[in-house]
């Protein structure tokens, strides 16, 4: 496993991997890694000649105040783990590798960007479009790897890819639970131990309202019933309950039989903002 940190050297092996035929398959990361990104990299490994893997933690997708500082960095123990899983180079920039003097260029994807999560931190999505713009012109993947735990991500970054005619596939991977439910994050590792019980409210709010939906409850009884769910924590604060349509983000005012929705939540639990969504089908 090769670990390499500037950008001109990182073009010229994809370059040499393509005129060999090589498929590279890509997962790009903050690090910190955990199941979620092992199971990215396990299918990314099957479905490909070459997997590559970035850790880079992007400060243009972190607003004034948020966690840049304290973002977890074990960069020795993702090494050990990226190696466990076949990983064939791990793309490590610096910041100033990836935003060098005088740079600026942003990548703004308006149509998904302003709802759910954008409306409560502008400019997060503008940073992160840009820096998969940048990772997919560097490590120049023919496939890349996305869970749908960020599933606004997910359709910013395949509408960047279809407006830009970019020349790579954008593969969905289901979200990764704890046994228990919790939706992996790197984040987790912030929670206190009652934090961390709280913090399951999320999955239980969602898979409480999975079969209202499905019976067709209305919208408001359904978020009336997630709100109830993860008000009785006291750590608790949402940011937003959401029932959108899947495709299009937007707000669904009532859901049909056989209508798929996307609800969406983001929940602060003490210091930590955690996000979580399921996709439901009504009868
Ligand atoms: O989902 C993430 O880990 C990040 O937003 C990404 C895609 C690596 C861009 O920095």
């Amino acid at each position: 496993m090769r670990v390499i940190r500037k950008n001109s050297i990182m073009q010229k092996v994809a370059d040499r991997l393509r005129e060999e035929g090589k498929s590279i398959g890509f997962v790009p990361t903050l690090g910190a890694l955990h199941q979620g990104h092992l199971s990215l990299m396990e299918r990314a490994r099957r479905e490909n000649d070459i997997l590559i893997i970035s850790i880079f933690i992007n400060p243009t997708q972190f607003g004034p105040g948020e966690d840049y500082k304290r973002y977890p960095r074990p960069f020795e123990k993702d090494k050990l783990l990226a190696r466990r899983e076949g990983v064939d180079i791990i793309f490590y920039p610096s910041v100033s590798e990836m935003y060098g003097k005088g740079y600026s260029t942003y990548v703004e994807v308006e149509k998904f960007s302003k709802s759910l999560c954008g409306l409560f931190r502008p400019g997060h999505f503008r940073g992160v479009a840009s820096v998969v713009c940048k990772l997919f012109n560097i490590v120049k993947p023919n496939v890349a790897y996305f869970g749908q735990k960020d599933y606004q991500q997910l359709k910013i970054i395949k509408r960047m890819v279809e407006d830009l005619n970019m020349e790579v596939e954008i593969r969905e991977c289901a979200i990764v639970r704890e046994p228990d439910g919790l939706a992996i994050s790197s984040r987790n590792s912030y929670l206190s131990s009652q934090e961390r019980k709280e913090a399951l409210s999320l999955y239980k709010a969602l898979k409480c309202v999975k079969s209202l939906i499905k019976v067709g409850s209305s919208i408001s009884d359904v978020v009336s019933e997630m709100e109830k769910i993860i008000q009785r924590e006291s750590h608790a604060k949402i940011d937003y309950i959401e029932i959108v349509d899947p495709l299009t983000l937007e707000d669904v005012k009532t859901i049909r039989p056989g209508k798929k929705v996307l609800v969406a939540l983001a929940v602060w639990i003490g210091n930590t903002r955690l996000i979580d969504n399921m996709l439901v089908r009504r009868m």
